[in-house]
Formats: structure tokens, C-alpha cells, sequence
């Protein structure tokens, strides 16, 4: 017998695969997640808290997440049996591929968010790249070119995409909808701020998945809600691969009472879209700062200055942002909306830390 050597049982596609890890700077402001900046509207809060009773957490939570899922059918129009919720969208995500890509083709279109990729590898499903066009636009006529392969079995369309917050127009949608029978997964996290939803294309493309989640307008990234709205008959494989218990009694309570509150994150919403627009303005104001428009709660934007040391600088300065360059986002980095405070910060730090950087190179 041979000495223990893990790497030998390790999957080969696993091999090169770095584990998941976050930046963590609890002491900067943090403009580096996307996440909801505001506290929650109102006293909901504390309305949750005051349904967390005394036996609440000794039993499992329900496996289907019933009530959850009836909210759901009425925040959105589609019918309960086409509802999945998930722990985060990442798990609904990985359930997908699971269940229908293993051994098979998952068409992504890079530069975007990069779970599909990932958890292509995990689930034993080989990623296909189809690159937007230089100003992020998807390449429909290559994306049906690809997905033509008799493989595929899944595409990712992310609108609004992360990281670089242009949505995609509905009418693109279906032209890959109409060329395909592959499931074509669109993954509106970001809907709430900004592009227009496919749901009203899901009566007529059985072929269609939307993902969404409570983690970036409602404020419970912490409590990881995500769900998928498509037809009962995909709703009802997934079930088949989707954890009995995978999204908790606390996370369902949470994310029912924000539903239920929804027109005060609403509100809330509305206020980072404004943000948004002031945030782009004073980056638009910054000399060699290229800006991208948004429909999400963050902007990407790119510097003369490499990503990671700007990121740096500003680290240093009390501000996270996010280092998103690389192929396609040379030079890029992705600030979400904050505070409006926050956003003043992050501009003045921007600004100072740019000037710094000049000064140096001029006496070179
Ligand atoms: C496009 C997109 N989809 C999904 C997710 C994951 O969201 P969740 O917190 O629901 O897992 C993110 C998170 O950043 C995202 O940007």
C-alpha cells in the first residue's frame, strides 16, 4: 500500500480550483459586496424579532418553504409550483447545474459574475465562454452559435450584469430563447435597481429560469434567500437534487416580513438609485476616471493605475472596494452605492489617493 495522497482522489477539475474567500475589513466602509448599505426601514427589525419564539428553533424548518413561496407567487406573478427558494441564489445556482448540466455544456458569458463558472466545475459541467462585445453587450449571434452544440445544457445571462451593471434588453432574451432548448438561466439579483425583468417571457418559454435575491435590494445577505421562478415542470427536477432543509426558520421569518414590508425597502431602494446616479456624477467629475452606466447598486469604472494597487491605497485610506480586473475589465474596479456619506468618502479618498499616484509617476 502506497502513502495516503489525496490529490490522487482529488477530481481533476478540482485541482486548480482556489476556495471561495471574501475581503474582510469590518473597520473600512464597505463598498465591496453590493449589499443593501442602509439599516432596515422602520421597526421590522424589531416585528421579526418579536416572531422568534421560545421553541421556534428546535423544530426543522419547512423543506419547501410554503409561506415564503406563497408571498413570493404574489411579489412576482408566477405561480407557487414555478418557485424555488434556495439558501442564497449561489445554492439555486449549483442546484441547476447539478441537476441538469453534469457531463454537459453551460454556456457563460464572461466578463460576469463568476459562481456560473465555478460551480460548472464543482457540478462536473464544462463551461463554454462566449465574451460580450468590448462595451459588454452580449453576442447573441455567438451565444446561439454555441449553444447550437447538441451538449449544452444550460446559459447564464446575468442583466443586470455584475461587474459591469449593463442590463441586458429583453428583446436579446428572446433571441436566445427562441434559437434554444437549452435552459436559459437569467439572473435578475440586481432587478430591483434597474433593467427590465423577463418574467412576463416565462408563459411562453418553458425554457426559461429567473434567479433572484434577497441579498442586495432587501438587505438579508447575511440570511442568504435567494429563489428561481420558471415552470413547474423545471421547479419539479430541481426538487429532486435541492437539500431537504436548506434554507432555515429564521431566514424564512426574515425574508416573509421583509416581503411583506417591501414598499419601505422601497422606498430605500429608490434612495440608492439616487445615490447612484451622484456617485457616477463625482466619479464622471474625476480626471481619468472612465465611468460605466449602471442598472444595478454598483458602478464599475476603470483608472490608468492597475486595479489592485488603487484598491490598495484606498484600503489604506478606509475605504473596500472591489479588484474585478482581468480579462475583458483590464484595469477594473467595482464600487457599490453606499451611504450618501459613504459616497462622499469614496469620492474624496478616489480623488486623493489618484492625485498621490500622478505626483509620483510626474517624478519618475
Ligand atoms: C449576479 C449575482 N448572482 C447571484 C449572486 C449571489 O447572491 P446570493 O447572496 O443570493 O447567493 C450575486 C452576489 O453577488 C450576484 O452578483
Amino acid at each position: 500500500m502506497g502513502p495516503f495522497n489525496l490529490s490522487s482522489i482529488l477530481r481533476p477539475e478540482l485541482q486548480e480550483m482556489i476556495p471561495y474567500d471574501a475581503p474582510r475589513h469590518p473597520e473600512a466602509i464597505r463598498l465591496d459586496a453590493n449589499e443593501n448599505p442602509f439599516p432596515f426601514p422602520g421597526d421590522i427589525l424589531e416585528k421579526i424579532k418579536a416572531q422568534v419564539h421560545e421553541y421556534f428553533f428546535t423544530r426543522y424548518p419547512d423543506p419547501r418553504s410554503h409561506e415564503l413561496v406563497a408571498m413570493l407567487a404574489d411579489y412576482t406573478g408566477v405561480s407557487p409550483a414555478g418557485i424555488m427558494v434556495g439558501n442564497g441564489s449561489d445554492e439555486v445556482i449549483l442546484t441547476l447545474l447539478l441537476t441538469f448540466a453534469s457531463g454537459g455544456r453551460v454556456i457563460i458569458t464572461p466578463p460576469t459574475f463568476s459562481m456560473y463558472k465555478v460551480h460548472s466545475l464543482i457540478a462536473g459541467a464544462v463551461p463554454v465562454e462566449v465574451p460580450r462585445h468590448n462595451d459588454f453587450i452580449l453576442d447573441i449571434s455567438r451565444i446561439n452559435q454555441a449553444a447550437a452544440h447538441p451538449d449544452t445544457r444550460l446559459i447564464f445571462i446575468c442583466s443586470p450584469n455584475n461587474p459591469t451593471g449593463n442590463a441586458a434588453p429583453v428583446e436579446d432574451i428572446k433571441c436566445i430563447l427562441e434559437e434554444t432548448t437549452a435552459l436559459t438561466v437569467v439572473d435578475e439579483a440586481y432587478i430591483e435597481f434597474g433593467g427590465e425583468s423577463c418574467i412576463p417571457l416565462l408563459a411562453e418559454h418553458p425554457n426559461l429560469v429567473i434567479l433572484r435575491t434577497f441579498s442586495k435590494a432587501f438587505g438579508i445577505a447575511g440570511l442568504r434567500v435567494g429563489y428561481l421562478l420558471s415552470n413547474p415542470a423545471v421547479v419539479q427536477q430541481l426538487l429532486r437534487v435541492k437539500q431537504p432543509y436548506n434554507l432555515n426558520v429564521f431566514s424564512q421569518l426574515a425574508a416573509r416580513m421583509v416581503l411583506y414590508y417591501r414598499a419601505e425597502f422601497l422606498a430605500v431602494i429608490k434612495k440608492i438609485i439616487q445615490g447612484r446616479q451622484i456617485l457616477s456624477a463625482g466619479l464622471c467629475n474625476i480626471p481619468g476616471v472612465e465611468v460605466f452606466p449602471s442598472a444595478a447598486n454598483f458602478i464599475f469604472f476603470r483608472t490608468a493605475v492597475p486595479a489592485s494597487i488603487l484598491q490598495q491605497d484606498l484600503l489604506k485610506e478606509g475605504v473596500s472596494i472591489r479588484d474585478v480586473s482581468g480579462p475583458g475589465l483590464e484595469r477594473g474596479l467595482r464600487v457599490t452605492v453606499g451611504q450618501k456619506e459613504e459616497n462622499k468618502t469614496f469620492l474624496t479618498k478616489l480623488k486623493l489617493v489618484l492625485t498621490r499616484r500622478e505626483g509620483q509617476t510626474g517624478q519618475k
